[in-house]
């Protein structure tokens, strides 16, 4: 088989998600010991909107590149590809879940830099850990299913 640039395009993007969820936590660990103003109009209240706007891409390449992926074993190429094993739908399950807890941490990160409402630093800063987590996670449990 030739040069796998789908897989090369999945891997990219998910080391990229990993890495940006694990940073955006340790941004909101900072947030979290900020006076109230300070951790809505900082410059880490930018990067952390900056670094979701990137995330909201990269998350959407995951889905794409990983559909894609999976199409290999149900579309025509199928007989070549064989079963999806039981751990991959452990991975879903996981992929579903981080996408979940990069919405919640965008959702309590705009509202704590654009409302002020620092009392949802917190939420976002354990939703950001979620996602790094469930990110691993899923790293595992795809090597897990193809291994
Ligand atoms: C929409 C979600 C996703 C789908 C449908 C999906 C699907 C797939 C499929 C079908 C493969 C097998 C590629 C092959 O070798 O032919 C794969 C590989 C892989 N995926 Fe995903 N993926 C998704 C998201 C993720 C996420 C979020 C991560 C980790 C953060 C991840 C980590 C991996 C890794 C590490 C491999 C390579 C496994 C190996 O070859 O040992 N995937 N994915």
């Amino acid at each position: 088989m030739g040069f796998d640039w789908l897989v090369a395009l999945h891997l990219t993007v998910l080391a990229l998600g990993t890495g940006m969820s694990f940073a955006n936590w340790l941004n909101w660990r900072l947030a979290r010991n900020m006076a109230d103003d300070e951790a809505g109009s900082s410059a880490l209240a930018r990067l952390r909107l900056l670094t979701g706007r990137v995330g909201d891409v990269v998350i959407a390449l995951i889905w794409i590149s990983g559909i894609a992926l999976v199409m290999r074993f149900t579309g025509a190429e199928a007989a070549n590809a064989g079963a999806l094993p039981p751990a991959f739908h452990a991975k879903m399950l996981l992929v579903v879940l981080l996408t979940l807890f990069h919405g919640i941490s965008r959702w309590a990160g705009l509202r704590v830099s654009r409302q002020g409402r620092t009392s949802l630093v917190p939420v976002a800063s354990s939703a950001a850990l979620g996602a790094a987590l469930s990110a691993i996670g899923s790293i595992v449990l795809a090597v897990a299913s193809f291994r």
